[in-house]
């Protein structure tokens, strides 16, 4: 059957731009049919049954994770592709060092030839989604064409969607950001399905001016859910740019001392780095609260007040599960344990339940994420590094009830941190917002297997952002500064650095970190208060001997004193890496990054 006539009479929607958006992908790909979604309850249960039905999804025992499904994708299909995504501004200087790029005509060539009729046999679904609020002020619109079950499943939970969603889209005229996404994987007359169809060949692609997204031949998350990294993120960041506001890749949790005093904290790590643990804190220390607002992304405005105000754009959790228990993230668990959710690459077992590695009680048996038998003697991992959960957010405990807020709520700080096996202390703060827009810029971290590529290589990974700025870093990080130069910084957030993963000789972690995190955010917020005693050091401001609270905490003098510990020598060997990475960016480096980096040299003694 083709598709050459595209029938839109019976679309829910009168929206011209949409309706011509849909047509225009309807006649290039050729799906067999268009399914509007609602985001309904019965969209999801046949959408479910469907993707059950494929062998896409194994439904788990509901007596322990109720509506909940298994999945395992293609073994070539596991994280995002670095090396496949693609900035195509129509400049390439507006693209910058830190992305690839092609001319967007060109790109869209090659695209439109992958795309031509790479939807026959399939459904291309059609989701009108928002991210953050509907009720904003200017609520941020897209519309998600796709033809995989799996992505509209898992865009119902991580996005506000449907119906509600068109009807607004249809009643404003909104303007909204098109994206396009497809496995690539077209089903001749009578083929069968496969479990988790994709494309060896895949390109992820924004185009920043025209707000689009493009992507093509992967079904894993960051690549699919167009509404995540590369709405929120990618073009959002350009929209940010244009706009004078900030989207980043932090968490945002609210905080509450003993004494009642709330304070909000945003904090940027990269990839598997600990913002999910972070933003779901269970505290260690008596009487303090910690409640989430977002695990992933942040969208800040300053405010008629002249603060820093966050939204959390998304509606679910896309969290890494291996590592993920009772012990360091018990929130997490109790909100995936409610059901309603994903689970991505994970191993499942004999009782109809998941299990990954470093969950408690592992199975006698399992089936492996890439389905071969697995028993705890197994050499091979039974859950991919990068496998993930997909769980509503409004299942979350700890919800801060601001998170209905479309207004958001004030940042107070702003934690940058990493994966650093030395060098890095614990914790220390910036002098200033230049100096912590430096600190951002300069930020490093080792690799994990949230990308495809090796793991442990250090490499600068600005604000956490690396993968995820839309355009030329130079100027993003000019934009940082001006943020800092147009508005009164007496308002804006404090900046801090932290590192939970310095290594003692033996190779173990310095800091217990986790729920004895609750401790440095304790130092945090004391700082801001003016409570909290420091000692100046050429990198910045590290807590004084004994201005953070480790009572009860079980940890000797010297390692608490490592952990702390600014070794000039280290830094030292810091300053030609930033130096290079500097270099990088020629005359579309801010010239005060320049002068942030003589000062640390001349503090360091150079
Ligand atoms: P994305 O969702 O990919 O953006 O990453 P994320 O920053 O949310 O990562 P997540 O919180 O899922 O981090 C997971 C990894 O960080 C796991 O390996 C955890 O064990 C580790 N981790 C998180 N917090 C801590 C901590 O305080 N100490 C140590 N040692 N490891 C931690
Ligand atoms: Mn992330
Ligand atoms: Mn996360």
């Amino acid at each position: 059957m083709t598709l050459t006539s595209i029938d839109l009479s019976t679309a829910p929607t009168t929206h011209e731009g949409i309706l011509a958006f849909v047509r225009e992908v309807a006649e290039l790909t050729q799906p067999d049919a268009i399914h509007w979604c609602t985001g309904s309850d019965e969209e999801w249960t046949m959408l479910t049954e469907a993707l059950e039905g494929t062998g896409t999804f194994t439904r788990l025992d509901p007596a322990k994770k109720p509506n909940s499904f298994y999945a395992a994708s293609d073994p070539i299909d596991v994280a995002r592709v670095e090396d496949r995504t693609y900035i195509c501004s129509v400049d390439e200087k507006d693209c910058g060092p830190t992305n690839n790029w092609m001319d967007p005509e060109q790109m869209k060539g090659i695209m439109r030839g992958l795309y031509e009729g790479c939807m026959r046999g399939r459904t291309m679904f059609v989701i009108p989604f928002v991210m953050g609020h509907l009720e904003a002020e200017r609520p941020m619109f897209g519309v998600e064409l796709t033809d995989s079950a799996y992505v509209t499943v898992s865009m119902r939970v991580m996005a506000r969607m449907g119906s509600a969603v068109l009807d607004k889209m249809t009643e404003t005229d909104a303007d909204f950001v098109q994206a396009i996404h497809s496995v690539g994987h077209p089903l001749a007359e009578g083929e069968a399905d496969v479990a988790w169809p994709c494309n060896d060949t895949k390109y992820i692609v924004q185009f920043p001016e025209e707000r689009a997204i493009w992507s093509f031949g992967s079904g894993y998350g960051g690549n699919a859910l167009l509404g995540k990294k590369c709405y929120a993120l990618r073009i959002a960041s350009v929209m940010a740019r244009d706009e004078g506001w900030l989207a980043e890749h932090m968490l945002i949790l609210k905080l509450t001392s003993p004494q009642g005093v709330v304070k909000y904290v945003a904090a940027a790590f990269p990839s598997a780095c600990g913002k999910t643990n972070l933003a779901m804190l269970k505290p260690t220390i008596p009487g303090w609260k910690v409640e989430s607002i977002g695990d992933d992304i942040a969208w800040m405005r300053i405010g008629e007040d002249g603060r820093l105000w966050a939204v959390n754009p998304e509606y679910g959790f896309f969290g890494v599960a291996p590592g993920t228990n009772e012990h360091t993230n018990p929130h997490a668990m109790a909100t995936i344990n409610k059901g309603n959710s994903v689970f991505t690459n994970v191993a499942l077992t004999e009782d109809g339940d998941v299990w990954w590695e470093g969950l408690e009680n592992p199975p006698a048996k399992a089936t492996s994420w890439k389905g071969e038998p697995w028993t705890p003697e197994s050499e091979e991992l039974s859950s991919h590094p990068n496998s993930r959960y997909c769980t509503p957010i409004k299942q979350c405990d700890i919800l801060a009830p601001e998170f209905d807020d479309p207004r958001g709520v004030p940042i107070d700080a702003i934690l940058f941190g990493g994966r650093r096996k030395t060098t890095v202390p614990l914790l220390f703060e910036a002098r200033d917002w230049t100096h912590g827009t430096f600190l951002g810029a300069t930020l490093s971290s080792e690799t994990t297997a949230a990308a495809i590529g090796a793991t442990g290589v250090v490499r600068r990974d600005p604000m956490a952002m690396l993968p995820f700025i839309g355009y030329n870093a130079g100027d993003y990080f000019g934009h940082w500064i001006n943020i800092g130069k147009d508005n009164d910084e007496s308002k804006l957030p404090k900046i801090f650095y932290v590192n939970w993963f310095r290594r003692d000789e033996d190779g173990g972690f310095l800091w217990p970190g986790f729920g004895e995190n609750s401790r440095v955010l304790k130092w945090v917020v004391e700082r801001l208060d003016g409570q909290a005693a420091a000692v100046e050091t050429p990198i910045g401001h590290v807590p004084a001997p004994g201005s953070l609270d480790v009572e009860g905490l079980d940890m000797t003098d010297e390692a608490l004193a490592a952990a702390l510990h600014v070794d000039v020598e280290e830094w030292k060997a810091e300053i030609p890496q930033i130096q290079e990475w500097f270099d990088k960016f020629g005359d579309d480096l801010p010239a005060v990054l320049w002068t942030e980096l003589d000062g640390l040299k001349a503090r360091l003694g150079l």
